[in-house]
């Protein structure tokens, strides 16, 4: 078919509160170079006691609705790997607090980071199907590991919600995916735990393979050629991430891999989650926001998307911006997003990080923390209670 299908509009989420890296580093005793260059993260978003992935989520939402309505929105697909139930999907919670029509299909979807580029590939074949229906779709997550291990300084969270249409006023994407699909153990989270556990180098090898992998099929799909592209967007739970991931490319296509050319293709997309952390299934989308955010004029010029989920799952494809797409950018809000965040000491984080949540079925209020558009107020009766402002 030749309708143009793709995102329509794009707004993201953040977190009450950030940690500095530095506040992390004056703690452990690590050379704050580590953290700033090594890994290339300056702060991390922190959830407030009354913050998770539902309220997020909602607030990146909220503007999408406010701006275009809901009445063509038929389905929710809400992407995560903090999960806050094995059985309700999350985005009914969202659907709820943004008073969404009940003529909509709500569905959860988790393939670690990789959770949301399902999403929108599913929600294309959707409107495919329907060009006259919108697909909401919502990357939620909370990137947490235990204190004091190596994974510690690479958490963060956020949300992107992502207006899915006919006729985009953002951004085309193309049909063609690069995928790649492999059995590793290299980061996962059984269900007894809420910190994940990962193989720090492993994981690292793992998403290098699977950036080969995914640009293999690609080409192999008759996919366009590197030169063709005008900046690449990767899945970033640090930074850093993305210069190897760009670098790995450059070898295995055989180009040149001088800084320049890197910093040229990847640099804009690193100014969001540098500040915000891993945001799992999020952070790629906040790389594309970043990127549009901050380019000359992109109308008309491919960008690389590579998604990569650990386990492992990845997808590389390419979407395009279209005429007048500037005008559509939530530039000022995403900055505000940014700077709202009250910076914590490291004894408040650690006091957030080690919060539990008691399984007794009894009424638990929760500290009234944040100042965003909706909280969770309550575990009552092991039902999560939200509320909006
Ligand atoms: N100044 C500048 N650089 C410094 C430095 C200093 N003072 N000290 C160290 N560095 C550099 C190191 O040389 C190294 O750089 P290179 O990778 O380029 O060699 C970098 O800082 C990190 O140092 P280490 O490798 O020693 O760090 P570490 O052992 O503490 O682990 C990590 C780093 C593996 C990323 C760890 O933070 C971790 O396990 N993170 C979670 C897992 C992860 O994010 N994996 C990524 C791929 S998986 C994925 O993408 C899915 C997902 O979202 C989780």
């Amino acid at each position: 078919s030749d309708i143009a299908v793709g995102i329509h509009d794009l707004s993201f989420a953040s977190t009450e509160f950030v940690l500095p890296h530095t506040a992390l580093a004056a703690h452990n005793g690590t050379e704050i170079g580590k953290y700033h260059i090594g890994i290339g993260q300056q702060s991390m978003s922190v959830p407030a006691a009354d913050e998770d992935i539902v309220t997020m989520a909602a607030a990146a939402a909220a503007p999408l609705v406010a701006a275009h309505g809901s009445d063509r929105i038929r389905t929710v697909v809400f992407a995560t790997e903090s999960s806050i139930d094995q059985a309700k999907a999350a985005g009914i919670y969202v659907h709820s607090l943004l008073q969404l029509p009940s003529a909509c299909r709500v569905v959860e979807l988790k393939q670690a980071c990789y959770g949301a580029t399902a999403a929108l590939q599913f929600a294309l074949g959707l409107i495919r199907r329907d060009p006259a229906q919108q697909v909401l779709v919502i990357a939620s997550d909370v990137s947490k590991y235990e204190l004091d291990s190596p994974g510690e300084a690479t958490q963060g969270a956020a949300a992107v919600a992502m207006l899915v249409g006919a006729d985009p006023a953002l951004l085309r994407i193309e049909d063609r995916s690069g995928l790649f699909t492999a059995d590793v153990m290299d980061f996962w989270r059984p269900n007894y735990r809420d910190a994940a556990l990962v193989d720090g180098q492993e994981s690292i090898n793992a998403y290098l393979q699977a950036v080969e992998g995914a640009f293999k099929d690609y080409s192999e799909q008759g996919g366009r050629t590197l030169e063709e592209f005008a900046a690449f967007c990767y899945h970033q739970p640090f930074t850093k991430m993305a210069y190897k991931a760009h670098r790995h490319l450059l070898n295995y296509c055989g180009a040149d891999t001088d800084k320049e050319a890197v910093e040229a293709a990847i640099g804009l997309t690193t100014a969001y989650n540098t500040v915000i952390g891993n945001s799992y299934t999020a952070s790629v989308y906040l790389g594309l926001a970043a990127l549009l955010d901050q380019a000359d004029d992109l109308t008309g010029r491919p960008i690389g998307l590579f998604s990569y989920g650990s386990g492992s799952v990845a997808e590389f494809f390419a979407a395009t911006p279209v005429a007048g797409y500037r005008e559509h950018l939530r530039t000022k809000a995403n900055r505000a997003t940014i700077e709202r965040r009250t910076p914590l000491d490291y004894a408040g984080y650690r006091d957030l990080h080690q919060r539990t949540f008691p399984g007794d079925g009894g009424d638990h209020p929760t500290e009234a923390q944040t100042t965003g558009p909706f909280r969770l107020a309550a575990l009552r009766d092991h039902k999560r209670i939200y509320e909006a402002r």
